[in-house]
């Protein structure tokens, strides 16, 4: 599986870090909703879903995480542990995140507003959704 992953500048300097992100530029569609995950344990596994229509770019703006991804043909996991790396995530993926370090803060960009329509949150169903396109 082809994993896109986006390495963001830093302009960083001795004041501390800045990341700077734009629609179209380092974001690959225009941002219709962002949210962040934060005080997640070590042992829960967020996710279980896949989105019809949704793409995200989730970066870890603090500490790791890690993301397992399933386009229902192949599986693959993906460290997130830099503030400037973006994981891309097309729509008909099954995603999971877990493996979340102690003050870890993910934060993900949406290209839709929030929709319960547009989940798939039966792996059952995911499978027969990819394989019947
Ligand atoms: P959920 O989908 O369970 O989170 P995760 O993908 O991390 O497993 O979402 C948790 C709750 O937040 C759920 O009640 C739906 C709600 N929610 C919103 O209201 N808006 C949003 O943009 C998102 C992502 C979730």
């Amino acid at each position: 599986m082809e994993i896109r992953k986006y390495t963001y500048d830093i302009r960083g300097d001795e004041r501390g870090n800045l990341v700077a992100l734009e629609c179209m530029k380092e974001i690959p569609f225009d941002i219709k909703r962002v949210y962040y995950i934060t005080d997640t344990q070590t042992d829960v596994v967020r996710g279980h879903h896949a989105h019809k229509n949704l793409k995200q770019i989730l970066i870890c703006v603090h500490g790791s995480c890690k993301i397992g991804l399933d386009n229902g043909k192949e599986k693959a996991e993906v460290l997130l542990d830099k503030i400037n790396e973006g994981l891309y995530i097309e729509s008909d993926m099954w995603r999971t995140m877990y493996d979340f370090s102690e003050g870890a803060v993910l934060l993900v960009l949406a290209s839709e507003l929030y929709d319960e329509a547009d989940y798939i949150r039966n792996y059952d169903e995911f499978i027969n959704y990819v394989n019947n396109k």
